[in-house]
């Protein structure tokens, strides 16, 4: 079952992170990073040719009430996105269990300092603790190593390989994993 989710309210702080539904007005930083080479892709979908792409896709964002930005708390830049999403994972867990899909995208300037483990943590530990899902899944494509670190750092464990269609219509790969409830009666 896919778990409900409205992140409009929620607002998470980590040591260096603030986790907070978007915002108009995070329109430049979403663009700078989703504009770059080699980040959008590796998560299915082709950097933004331009700003009115980000735009449009902010306000899906937005009114979606399932996405995540990542905000410095130091200089209050938004520096990435997390979403909640509803699963197409290919996983069999029973229809009774309610869960998401958690699915990140981190500004290339700063990969390889933990961030993304540091919000996935949170995230977690917030729908397991509040939400009280029982699940979360996570995956990436094949040749996507720096997001099977982070997967494996969040305790997430391998379950299957799936075919997945892409945003841009290519076929991936796609190696998923779960992550059950800690607080779940067995
Ligand atoms: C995947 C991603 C979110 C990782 O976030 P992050 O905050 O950099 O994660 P970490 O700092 O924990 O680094 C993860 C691994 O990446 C590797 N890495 C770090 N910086 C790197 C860099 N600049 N280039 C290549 N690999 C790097 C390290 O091996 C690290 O693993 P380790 O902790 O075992 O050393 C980020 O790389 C990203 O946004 N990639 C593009 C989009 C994407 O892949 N999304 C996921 C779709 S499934």
């Amino acid at each position: 079952m896919i778990a409900p989710i409205d992140v409009t309210n929620i607002r998470l702080e980590t040591p260096r992170l603030i986790i907070r539904a978007w915002e108009e007005s995070d329109l430049e930083d979403f663009y700078e990073y989703a504009r770059v080479d080699g980040v959008g892709q590796r998560a299915g979908w082709k950097p933004h040719e331009s700003i009115e792409v980000s735009k449009e896709i902010l306000a899906g964002f937005i009114a979606g009430k399932k996405t995540f930005a990542l905000q410095l708390k130091d200089s209050g830049k938004v520096i990435g996105s997390l979403g909640l999403e509803a699963r197409e994972d290919g996983i069999s867990i029973p229809e009774s269990m309610q869960g998401r899909e958690v699915g990140y995208v981190l500004s290339k300037d700063y990969w390889g300092n933990g961030f993304m483990p540091e919000a996935v943590n949170a995230v977690a530990k917030y729908c397991f603790d509040a939400l009280s899902y029982d699940y979360l899944t996570c995956g990436h494509f094949l040749n996507n190593q720096q997001s099977r670190r982070v997967i494996e750092k969040c305790g997430f464990t391998y379950v299957t390989t799936v075919d997945y269609t892409t945003r841009m219509g290519t076929h991936e790969q796609t190696m998923m994993y779960v992550l059950y409830n800690p607080n779940r009666k067995r």
